[in-house]
């Protein structure tokens, strides 16, 4: 099998901005393109909007893998480690994740082990998270006020949790057990030392923030943007063409 990566070093960075709900009839159309396992994974959430990004979030994972491998999207296997973390057992060498939140999704592949959070910016009491830093990122919390607390708190918030799914590990990693040094340059620390991880952040909007945490040394330079008709136009397109030169759904 061929893997023609679209780019040979950086990992590839997709927002999808849903523009309005999707309707009825294309959600069940796009939702036959999934296995049933997948469909039924879609179909546990309880709300429309929820819905709507797991099951763009699904194809957004098998449109890029089923280009990438040349098969079909619904022969794409997805098992979950015992953490939750998603992966691809017939390609060991393709790692990807995914985040929603408010009206995105976004994604990220590459080649080697990767984390994306993106948060929407919510008014919240910081102190009652307090929980979730260490005492140098607490530190670097109080040194700020107001809007720019806000920021920085979730600055870190977003970096601690792509970094938690780059590992895969999940919350079985103790929040307070590593931290996140934003100067000179973003950098993680454990209590065994300095981790080769590197971080980017992208800009996604004034109301949020987006983190990637991955073991490329490369990270892109922009996240591609998309809206959800976009990508749903270029998921029938791939199809059609699948379907047109003899493979079968
Ligand atoms: C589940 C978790 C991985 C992320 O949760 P989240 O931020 O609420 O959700 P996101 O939208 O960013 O990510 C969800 C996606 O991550 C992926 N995912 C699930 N478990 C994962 C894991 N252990 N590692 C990496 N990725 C994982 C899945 O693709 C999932 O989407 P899907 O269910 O549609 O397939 C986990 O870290 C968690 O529960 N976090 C709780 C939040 C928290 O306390 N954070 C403190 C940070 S300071």
């Amino acid at each position: 099998m061929v893997i023609s990566w679209m780019d040979n070093v950086k990992p590839f960075l997709i927002a999808v901005q849903i523009e309005n709900e999707i309707p009825d009839e294309t959600f069940d159309n796009y939702l036959a393109l999934l296995p049933e396992d997948h469909r039924n994974s879609v179909m546990k959430y309880k709300t429309k909007d929820d819905r709507d990004r797991a099951l763009l979030g699904a194809l957004l994972i098998r449109f890029h893998v089923s280009k990438l491998c040349s098969i079909p999207l619904q022969a794409i296997v997805i098992h979950k480690n015992k953490y939750g973390k998603p992966y691809l057992p017939m390609f060991p060498d393709i790692h990807f994740n995914l985040s929603h939140s408010g009206n995105w999704v976004v994604f990220i592949i590459g080649e080697k082990a990767v984390g994306v959070d993106a948060e929407q910016i919510k008014e919240i009491d910081i102190s009652a998270a307090a929980s979730f830093f260490s005492s140098t990122e607490l530190q670097l919390l109080s040194s700020y006020e107001g809007h720019r607390k806000l920021e920085c708190f979730y600055d870190l918030w977003t970096l601690k949790e792509s970094y938690i799914k780059a590992l895969g590990e999940g919350l079985s990693i103790p929040l307070d057990s590593f931290w996140i040094e934003l100067e000179p340059f973003i950098t993680v620390h454990t209590r065994k030392g300095n981790q080769n991880w590197h971080f980017k952040q992208y800009a996604l909007g004034d109301a949020y923030k987006l983190s990637v945490c991955s073991a490329h040394s490369s990270l892109p330079e922009k996240v591609t943007r998309m809206t959800s008709n976009e990508l749903l136009d270029q998921v029938s397109l791939h199809v059609s063409a699948q379907i047109a030169s003899g493979h079968k759904l």
